[in-house]
């Protein structure tokens, strides 16, 4: 099968558009929140440059040199034992995976734009209630955004790289830079934004703890889709004389950049407004709209804006989660586009619908074991366990397995004297920071 290419502005757009996702605006305030600020904003800043990064170029070799849909790319450049490392690729199954809760979510986002349109909960108490209301007994509309969420994403994915994933992220990537940008704007006018700057920056280093940075390097995985074969899925559809580490560069630059602003604006609203940035995951459904009631009309159009934006980010990095295992039946199976989009969009709609249930009074408990919810087996199994190894699969099969001059012959010329640097901590400081990571966070979860 001959894979179409993207647009050299097209693959940028994609791959920041895969990367930057609920991660960034959802997770990130909120976490950055939990663990005390601005030092863990720097052990996060630190793991994205030096293991991030360094990842980032490693899978999008895989996918640049392979040509194909991951597990033939994994296969075709072992040099010896392809059968084994064939299942390298399978971390494809990991997106799938994410996509149970992540299309949830996506449908949560959608039922906010709607009805932050015309309300507001006038305090964080009564947006509690709303948000545990639709939570746990509201199945009619979790259900009914929830398939919204599936036909869009199912849609983009059956017109393929160009038609479909290239031409979604030419809109919505920029329109979401322009609304976060736009509201960022404001909220540095407001009294409240230098509070959220050192908030954000000033490292109060009694907060940290081994456990800071075991999230923090979970959270850098997350945030830059790296371990499960999106951005290589991507890279194989790259334009043959690309610079991988300008490339990597600008996808880990925009990811940073957009949580760091999200981070900024959204603590500087609830400085000003709300209560305060420690929220946990509420914070955007729950936190943030309170805020927003108390700004008057100019709340509700930033609320929709703000639910617009997300809902953006989460589309654009829901495509990359599914596009790996599209291209897999499509490459290996003779599937068409249209009958592979669809079954994968089926996969993650029934389960999500399970995983929705796992939420809701009276379906909770058949669907919870050892106090996590399917739900929240479903966000640790993937983000705890498979993104560390996927991603430690991925430093050792290009430190260790593809024929060092086959790498050389690229990431030389692009990489210069850093080259032996980035192959150094491809081979051995990466995969033992990896494993350690996946081991604590096995653990702490
Ligand atoms: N990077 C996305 C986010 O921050 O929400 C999530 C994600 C997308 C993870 C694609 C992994 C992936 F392959």
């Amino acid at each position: 099968m001959k894979i179409a290419r993207f647009s050299r502005l097209g693959f940028i757009l994609a791959a920041a558009g895969s990367a930057v996702g609920l991660g960034n605006i959802w997770k990130f305030p909120y976490i950055a929140g939990e663990y005390g600020g601005g030092a863990f904003v720097l052990i996060y800043l630190i793991t994205v440059l030096l293991i991030g990064f360094s990842i980032m170029i490693a899978e999008m070799l895989i996918g640049y040199l392979g040509r194909k849909d991951g597990v033939s790319s994994f296969e075709d450049l072992a040099p010896k034992h392809k059968n084994l490392w064939k299942f390298g690729g399978f971390q494809g199954l990991a997106g799938l995976f994410i996509m149970i809760f992540y299309s949830v979510v996506i449908g949560w986002i959608f039922h906010y734009i709607v009805t932050s349109l015309t309300y507001l909960p006038s305090n964080v108490e009564e947006a509690e209630k709303i948000f545990n209301t639709m939570l746990n007994t509201d199945i009619f509309t979790q259900l009914f955004y929830h398939t919204l969420a599936f036909i869009w994403i199912t849609y983009v994915l059956t017109k393929g790289i160009k038609g479909g994933i290239e031409k979604m992220n030419l809109v919505l990537m920029p329109t979401l830079m322009l609304i976060l940008i736009g509201m960022f704007t404001y909220a540095t006018t407001l009294d409240t934004f230098g509070r959220a700057v050192e908030f954000m920056f000033a490292p109060d280093w009694t907060k940290i703890d081994s456990n800071t940075f075991v999230v923090a390097v979970g959270h850098a995985f997350f945030t830059l889709s790296l371990g499960m074969g999106a951005i290589m899925t991507y890279s194989a559809s790259m334009q043959k004389d690309s610079n991988l580490v300008t490339n990597a560069f600008w996808i880990v630059f925009l990811d940073t950049s957009i949580a760091i602003v999200a981070g900024l604006m959204l603590f500087t609203f609830l400085y000003q407004y709300g209560s305060g940035p420690a929220q946990g995951p509420g914070l955007v459904f729950i936190s943030l709209p309170a805020a927003f009631y108390e700004m008057g009309i100019i709340g509700n159009i930033f609320a929709v804006l703000f639910f617009v934006a997300l809902g953006f980010a989460g589309l654009t990095s829901s495509v990359s989660l599914v596009e790996p295992m599209v291209q897999y039946f499509i490459n290996r199976f003779n599937w068409s586009r249209l009958k592979s989009s669809i079954t994968m969009g089926l996969f993650f709609y029934s389960l999500g619908v399970i995983a929705l249930l796992s939420n809701v009074d009276g379906y909770k408990e058949a669907l919870t074991w050892n106090g996590k919810s399917f739900f929240d087996w479903v966000d640790y199994i993937t983000a705890s366990i498979m993104l560390p190894l996927g991603g430690l699969v991925m430093a050792v099969f290009i430190g260790f397995v593809v024929e060092k001059q086959r790498v050389e012959s690229i990431l030389r010329p692009q990489l210069g004297w850093a080259f032996d640097a980035w192959y150094f901590s491809l081979r051995y400081i990466t995969p033992v920071a990896m494993f350690i990571v996946m081991l604590s966070l096995m653990e702490i979860l």
